[in-house]
């Protein structure tokens, strides 16, 4: 084992980006970079040659990708790797060092969604739209973004442990030009919609928590609690 070593990393971005970053090997902790992972890399992966360091390795991935969840280094060949799709048939190549992005941080629950892991906060805060976002953003993630039934699951059994009251949540969802849209701007993957209104100033989207649960739309301005959800991945330029 190689002890952990404190680096100056330059990140080639827009604006350029000097960060210190303390490089770990393994254990979690604060402020680590990424945590070394048994995970094996596979086909799906990019693959970058003739990298020197980790760094650089990890470097040229946030240089060339806006999410992966995992990267890392053959020391024999120098090859360096990005993950940011789904896993495949595995890599040849025995000497790889794999790093993935550090745990949720101690407010969040994380689950297993996936390849990927989910970090989940429930924030009994009364909030309008605009400042839950807001909130979530700050956290490094977003308000809960609900695409598939495995997530509703997650975000419902989340709720209902976090709070014995039915209570409406806010999630991710903006309506415009008669469709649901998450904020990246892509329309919903998966709706949890109980009827479409036609007011068009509810343009937000809730959910009921409860017995009668699902999704409806709210003006923005009305105060409701919230889910936040960050992503275990890095998260490039
Ligand atoms: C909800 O609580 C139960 C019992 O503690 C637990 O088994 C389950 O994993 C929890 N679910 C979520 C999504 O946190
Ligand atoms: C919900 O109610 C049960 C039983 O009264 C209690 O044990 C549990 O702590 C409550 N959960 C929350 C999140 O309030
Ligand atoms: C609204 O949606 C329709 C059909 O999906 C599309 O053709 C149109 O360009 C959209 N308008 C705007 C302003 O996005
Ligand atoms: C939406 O408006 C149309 C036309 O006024 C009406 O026929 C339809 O039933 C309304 N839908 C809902 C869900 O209210
Ligand atoms: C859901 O239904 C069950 C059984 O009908 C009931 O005991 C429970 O209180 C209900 N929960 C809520 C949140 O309404």
């Amino acid at each position: 084992m190689e002890a952990p070593w404190i680096i100056i990393l330059l990140m080639y971005a827009s604006p350029l980006l000097l960060v210190e970053a303390g490089y770990f090997n393994g254990r979690p902790g604060l402020n680590e970079l990424a945590i070394s992972s048994e995970i094996a890399p596979t086909r799906a992966c990019s693959v970058i040659g003739n990298i020197d360091t980790l760094l650089q390795c990890f470097a040229a991935c946030m240089k060339r990708f806006r999410r992966f969840y995992m990267f890392g280094r053959n020391s024999a060949t120098l090859m360096c790797f990005c993950c940011k799709d789904p896993p495949q048939f595995p890599l040849p190549g025995t000497v790889f060092n794999t790093y993935i992005a550090p745990p949720c941080p101690l407010i969040y629950s994380e689950y297993t969604y996936g390849y990927l892991n989910i970090c989940l906060r429930f924030v009994s805060n009364l909030m309008t739209y605009p400042m839950a976002s807001s909130v979530c953003q700050q956290d490094g993630g977003d308000l809960v973004r609900l695409d598939s039934q495995r997530k509703f699951d997650i975000f419902q059994e989340f709720v209902a442990n976090s709070t014995n009251a039915t209570v409406a949540v806010w999630l991710q969802g903006i309506w415009d030009n008669s469709t649901w849209f998450y904020h990246d701007g892509t329309p919903l993957e998966f709706t949890c919609m109980i009827g479409e209104s036609n007011v068009t100033s509810e343009a937000r989207m809730v959910a009921k928590s409860g017995n009668h649960s699902g999704c409806f739309g709210a003006q923005s301005g009305m105060l409701n609690m919230f889910v936040c959800e960050i992503y275990r991945v890095f998260s490039g330029f």
